[in-house]
């Protein structure tokens, strides 16, 4: 029997099936067993009895087969790239991305393992290098000077070279310390700047953008005085932003941290007080620098705000969701706050008026927490949501003239481990261990909070007796700490547009955004624009 099918058919067939066998996760029929790898795997225990498609040589080949020739089709794009957008994933290490790869596509009733991340189309890809001066695992802080400013500096400290330790109050103010970023290259070449994060405005990602700062707690004054340096003589991180260049002169700034602009005995738009001890009321400060400009401006602090007002009608706008960093997406009052995919929606849409272009940045900054507390539902639904934001960047633009790159200042200790069968609930139990004949779990850590004490006869922890679908479910973590370190492997690089091909290979993260000035010609090295007039 030949059996035709077309392909919307089989895409169909294929959904169903999937679908079929993630309403079955963990089903336990066995009828090989590879003992060495303990492998698991049975056409029953994925719910496929007749016909799967994936059986079939054809199914694989014409996917290979299709995707040659689209590869073949494309031609690096080599003209200048009027506008650069910089998607960081905080943390988002190589298994984060795939397992969230999983959670997307189990939320959508397939088996998850194929499902495909926006960016993940982008027809570029490397890797990069993330470690520090002065340390083998980066923290976000030196790694935004790095993939900012193109120099790479110390752990704890932003914008600032290598010659300047932490709490270094003197070295960060001398001018020739500092590492000014694409943000502020991309001003100096008239184009327009905005910077969006799910974090305080003023933590370590974003801060590398337009703040020179030795130490990266130094977010408000008072975090100075407490490293017992002088905040008369040394900015702190908000005041650097609404009083220095780049800072003043960003056009859009969408994110959380408004008590870091507040004083103490400010009560703000929620009820609550702000952290400042010199008595400024540095969001007024923002509103005053621009009426003395004669410029446009709206400073938002709600949902309804960013959702009701014309993004092109106001040369500056401040956006200060949260007095902290925003909600967890899943967690979140969504009439709140706006998502990072709305965020990310109205900056584009606010900077595209440039002729000249523009430079974003977008941080999907809680993926970095959800690892840190061992919440992995927390931190993939973080990393969804990251992915649609570069969604909706990618339907607003043009590939001609936009280089997008999306990437991850650092890795965490999340690993994918045993041989779950296809389609098995990725926050669900992997296997069982033929040392104790206990269960463990598919996502589990390195380090972190999650750890689960033994029993007191000595057995581990049998963690079939937790609810690990709970949204604050802490995965098992090898060694007890209160919260998860960052890891040291390599982060992938995702570009699409021009001179995105650039990103091939492994490189160093501070190469980062040398590619986006060349391609952008925008900065002191050399530039595209330069190169195609010779
Ligand atoms: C500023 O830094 C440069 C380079 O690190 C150094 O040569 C110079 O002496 C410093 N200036 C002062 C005033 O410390
Ligand atoms: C301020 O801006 C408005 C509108 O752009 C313009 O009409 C006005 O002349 C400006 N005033 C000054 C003092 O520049
Ligand atoms: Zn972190």
């Amino acid at each position: 029997m030949v059996l035709t099918i077309s392909p919307s058919t089989l895409v169909f067939v294929l959904a169903l099936i999937t679908t079929v066998a993630w309403a079955r996760p963990g089903s336990e029929d066995i009828d090989e067993r590879d003992t060495a790898h303990q492998v698991h795997r049975t056409r029953r225990s994925r719910g496929i009895k007749d016909f799967n498609p994936e059986d079939d040589s054809e199914f694989w080949i014409n996917g290979a087969q299709n995707l040659l020739s689209t590869k073949l089709g494309r031609k690096p794009i080599t003209g200048q790239a009027k506008n650069v957008i910089m998607f960081l994933g905080d943390g988002f290490s190589i298994p984060t991305l795939a397992a969230a790869r999983v959670y997307l596509g189990q939320s959508l009733g397939a088996t998850g393992e194929e499902t495909v991340l926006s960016f993940e189309e982008f027809p570029n890809t490397g890797l990069s290098k993330t470690y520090c001066v002065d340390s083998q695992v980066a923290d976000s802080s030196c790694s935004a000077t790095a993939y900012l400013g193109g120099v790479k500096g110390n752990i704890g400290t932003a914008g600032v070279t290598g010659r300047v330790k932490v709490d270094d109050c003197a070295a960060m103010r001398n001018v020739s310390n500092q590492v000014p970023s694409i943000l502020k290259w991309s001003q100096d070449a008239g184009k327009s700047t905005g910077v969006v994060t799910t974090t305080r405005i003023t933590h370590a990602s974003p801060s590398g953008t337009y703040a020179y700062i030795a130490n990266r707690d130094w977010e408000n004054d008072a975090e100075i005085k407490n490293s017992g340096q002088d905040p008369d003589i040394c900015d702190d991180i908000a005041e650097q932003l609404v009083n220095k260049l780049p800072g003043k002169n960003i056009n859009v700034i969408l994110g959380g941290g408004r008590k870091e602009f507040r004083p103490r005995d400010f009560t703000d738009e929620d009820g609550t007080p702000g952290s400042r001890t010199d008595d400024v009321d540095l969001i007024e400060v923002w509103k005053a620098d621009k009426v003395g400009r004669n410029a446009s401006f709206r400073y938002l602090w709600n949902r309804d705000q960013i959702m009701s007002v014309d993004p092109t009608d106001s040369d500056y706008v401040l956006g200060l969701f949260n007095r902290d960093h925003l909600e967890y997406h899943l967690l979140a009052n969504r009439r709140k706050e706006p998502t990072l995919e709305e965020m990310t929606t109205f900056a584009v849409q606010a900077l595209k008026k440039n002729p000249n272009g523009f430079f974003l940045f977008v941080e999907g900054g809680r993926i970095d927490m959800g690892l840190h507390d061992n919440k992995a539902h927390l931190a993939l639904d973080e990393a969804v949501e990251f992915a649609n934001a570069v969604q909706a960047a990618v339907d607003l633009t043009d590939e001609e003239d936009t280089l997008i790159v999306v990437t991850a200042d650092h890795a965490h200790t999340l690993s994918i481990s045993g041989y779950p069968v296809r389609g098995n609930n990725i926050f669900g139990i992997s296997g069982t261990s033929s040392v104790d004949n206990l269960p463990y779990a598919t996502l589990s850590f390195a380090n972190g909070p999650g750890y689960k004490q033994p029993e007191e006869d000595g057995t581990r922890y049998d963690i079939s007796r937790d609810n690990t679908m709970d949204a604050n479910y802490e995965f098992p973590a090898t060694s007890p700490l209160y919260s998860e370190t960052h890891g040291g492997d390599d982060v992938a690089v995702f570009a699409r547009g021009p001179w995105s091909h650039l990103y091939a290979g492994a490189f160093e993260q501070n190469f980062i955004p040398h590619v986006m000035a060349y391609a952008s010609c925008v900065g002191n090295g050399r530039t595209s624009c330069n190169d195609n007039r010779k």
